[in-house]
């Protein structure tokens, strides 16, 4: 079942309920903020005091960053991680799947506003399946005379139990760019987080998986050969508004992304999808 809903500020988000779990979808940004699986945890992380206002972003969930991931290169004036996290989305297709998932469909295109900040001729559509996994691909089509380049991320916050308790698997002997020393690294054990952590690692293999206590999630990954891990540690949520200042001791960014050596070209007329599948066990 999917129910078109509206906070009182007029915020509008699509919730879908169906045989294996509930998730809710702002057609801002087509961020999804909620997605609980029947009989388990909550997967994503969604701050008590995230924004669900125009042109701000939400703080949890899956914000997409697109078209440029973190600071724009040439002009910093520009809104970080691209403008596709707060513009509104078009949902343009709803279909309830034989094994009782649910597949909802948003796009996003070159508009008067978007050709000012960048100016090519896009499609984008995102793909969510609601289902025992939660899925998305992001399908970015190329309607330009001209090759762009793009970087791009799902930016999911994961709930969990405490940062302490966590390790991410997958990573061992892959590279990674370390931006608070701007240095670069080579990841030599699983990783485990006890300090302020963001960096974007190359990854030579497409399974990441977060394990926290007995609860394990596993991140597959298809177009995308780069990992961003994030938590702003103490003094970052104390300073972010949209952030209780222990917020980071319960959630952690793994981001499939385009980012660095992974940001791609996308020639006219061709597609460039990222997908991930999120399974919890
Ligand atoms: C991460 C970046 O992906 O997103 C960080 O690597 C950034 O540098 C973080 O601080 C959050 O960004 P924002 O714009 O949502 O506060």
């Amino acid at each position: 079942m999917l129910e078109h809903k509206i906070f009182t500020n007029g915020f509008k988000y699509i919730e879908v309920t169906n045989l294996h779990a509930q998730a809710k979808i702002a057609l801002q940004g087509a961020h999804v903020f909620e997605y609980k699986v029947k009989d388990k945890p909550a997967l994503l992380w969604l701050s008590s005091q995230a924004y669900f206002e125009e042109s701000k972003a939400i703080r949890g969930g899956i914000p997409i960053c697109f078209p440029w991931f973190g600071k724009h290169k040439e002009d910093s004036s520009l809104p970080q991680h691209g403008f596709a996290r707060t513009t509104l989305w078009e949902l343009v297709h709803e279909e309830e799947l034989e094994d009782g998932s649910t597949h909802i469909r948003l796009k996003l295109s070159d508009s008067e506003e978007t050709l000012k900040v960048w100016a090519y001729k896009f499609e984008v559509y995102l793909d969510v399946v609601v289902g025992e996994k939660l899925s998305l691909g992001l399908h970015i089509i190329n309607n330009d005379t001209k090759a762009f380049e793009v970087s791009t991320a799902l930016h999911t916050y994961f709930d969990i139990s405490h940062i302490d308790n966590i390790s991410i698997e997958g990573l061992d002997g892959c590279s990674y760019y370390d931006a608070l020393t701007q240095t670069s690294h080579v990841q030599n054990k699983i990783l485990q987080i006890n300090s302020e952590v963001d960096r974007v690692y190359q990854i030579k293999e497409n399974s990441v998986r977060l394990n926290d206590g007995s609860k394990q999630i596993g991140i597959e990954s298809k177009g995308s050969s780069s990992i961003v891990v994030w938590n702003p540690w103490k003094e970052k949520s104390m300073a972010m508004l949209d952030m209780l200042d222990d917020g980071y001791l319960n959630m952690v960014c793994l981001e499939t992304s385009n980012a660095r050596e992974d940001t791609r070209i996308v020639q006219p007329t061709q597609t460039h999808s990222i997908e991930v599948v999120y399974t919890q066990s």
